[in-house]
C-alpha cells in the first residue's frame, strides 16, 4: 500500500506541475481526486487487506488525500491568478489613446422648419394629424371638389399605383380624413411627404407639405389672415408683412395665394424676389361648401379655413438654399451647414 501511495504521489505531483489552465485542472481533479479518481480507488484496495491492517492503511490514505488536496488548492489558486492577469492584459484599455471622434448629428432643415411651425400652431391650440402617403383618388381629389377632368389629376403630375390608389400629391386629403373622423370644431396641422411627377431645381418628385385646417362656426378670411400673418412673423422675422392675392383652388372659395415681404431684401426688391419685394409661400382659402358637404357636415352650420405650405420651400428661403435637391441628396457637407 505504501508503495502504491508513493507511486501515486509522484504521478500526481508531476501532473500538477504540468497543469496550465483551469480546464486542465478540472480534468486532473476528476482523474485523481474526484469520487471516481485514483485516490478514491485506493480505498477499494482496503478490502484486500487483513482486517487488522485496515484502520492504519485507511488513515494513511486519508492523510495522503488531504495532502494532495492541499497541493491541488495551491495550484488552483496559481492558475486562477495567472488567468486573471492574462485577462486583464488582454482587455486593457489604453486611456491615453486619442479618442475616435464621432460627429454630432443634426436635424434636417425640413424637420427644423416643421418643429418650429408645430410650436407656433400648438401655441394656438392646433393638434397634429398624420395621414398616409398612399391615398385613394376620392380623398386626394374627388372629395376635395376636384372633378375628373381637372388638370391636377393629369397622369403627368400624379404617381398612380392602381386605377384608384396613388401617392398623395398634396396633404389636403387630410382635410377629408379629419372631417370623417373628428368631431368639429377642431384645428389641425398635417405635415407629410407628398409626391409629384416633377423634377428640376425647384421641384423634387418627393417633397413636404404642411396642411393647416380649421373647422368651426363663423370663421372667416380675416381669421385666416391673422393666422398666417402670425406664421410668417414667427417663421421669418417680426417685421415680415403678408399679403393675399386672389387665386383658385377647387377646395377653397375664396382662394388666395399668400406672399410675404422678401426675407432677403425686406421688400426693396432683389434677385430672390425678382425685384417685386414679395415672395409666395403658400396657398390658402375658406373651405369650399361642397367639401364640407361631401364630408356630411352642414355648410350653413360649419365653416372652414385651410392652407397648404411647402416645408421645403420655407426651408430653402430660410436657409438660403437655391436647389431643392441639396435638401434630399444626403450630402453631409451640405446638410451639416444647417447645424444649429
Ligand atoms: N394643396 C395645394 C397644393 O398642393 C395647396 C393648398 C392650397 C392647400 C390652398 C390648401 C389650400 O389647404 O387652401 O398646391
Amino acid at each position: 500500500m505504501l508503495q502504491k501511495i508513493e507511486e501515486l504521489r509522484g504521478q500526481i505531483r508531476d501532473r500538477l506541475t504540468a497543469v496550465k489552465s483551469s480546464d486542465e485542472l478540472k480534468e486532473f481533479f476528476t482523474k485523481y481526486l474526484g469520487s471516481k479518481g485514483a485516490v478514491s480507488d485506493l480505498m477499494k484496495e482496503l478490502g484486500k487487506l487483513d482486517k487488522s491492517e485496515r484502520p492504519a492503511a485507511g488513515k494513511l490514505i486519508n492523510d495522503f488525500k488531504n495532502e494532495m488536496m492541499e497541493d491541488f488548492k495551491r495550484v488552483e489558486a496559481d492558475v486562477a491568478n495567472r488567468e486573471r492577469a492574462a485577462k486583464y492584459e488582454r482587455e486593457a484599455v489604453d486611456i491615453t489613446m486619442p479618442a475616435e471622434m464621432r460627429e454630432p448629428g443634426a436635424l434636417h432643415p425640413v424637420t427644423m422648419v416643421f418643429n418650429q411651425l408645430a410650436d407656433i400652431f400648438a401655441g394656438m391650440g392646433f393638434t397634429v394629424y398624420e395621414g398616409t402617403e398612399i391615398e385613394d383618388d376620392y380623398h386626394n381629389f374627388t372629395a376635395l371638389n376636384t372633378p375628373q377632368d381637372h388638370p391636377a389629376r393629369d397622369k403627368q403630375d400624379t404617381f398612380y399605383i392602381t386605377e384608384d390608389l396613388l401617392l398623395r400629391t398634396q396633404t389636403s386629403g387630410g382635410q377629408i380624413h379629419c372631417m370623417e373622423t373628428m368631431e368639429p370644431p377642431f384645428k389641425v396641422i398635417m405635415p407629410g411627404r407628398v409626391f409629384r411627377c416633377d423634377d428640376d431645381a425647384t421641384h423634387s418628385p418627393m417633397f413636404h407639405q404642411m396642411e393647416g385646417f380649421v373647422i368651426d362656426k363663423n370663421v372667416s378670411l380675416s381669421d385666416l389672415h391673422g393666422l398666417l400673418d402670425k406664421l410668417a412673423k414667427a417663421m421669418f422675422s417680426p417685421d415680415t408683412k403678408t399679403r393675399f392675392r386672389p387665386s383658385f383652388f377647387p377646395f377653397t372659395e375664396p382662394s388666395v395665394e399668400v406672399d410675404i415681404s422678401c426675407c432677403e431684401c425686406g421688400g426693396k426688391g432683389c434677385r430672390l424676389c425678382k425685384g417685386t419685394g414679395w415672395i409666395e409661400i403658400l396657398g390658402a382659402g375658406v373651405v369650399n361648401r361642397n367639401v364640407i358637404r361631401n364630408c356630411g357636415l352642414d355648410p350653413d352650420e360649419w365653416t372652414g379655413l385651410a392652407f397648404g405650405a411647402g416645408l421645403d420651400r420655407i426651408a430653402m428661403l430660410k436657409y438660403g438654399v437655391n436647389n431643392i435637391h441639396i435638401l434630399f441628396d444626403g450630402d453631409k457637407r451640405a446638410l451639416e451647414q444647417f447645424r444649429k
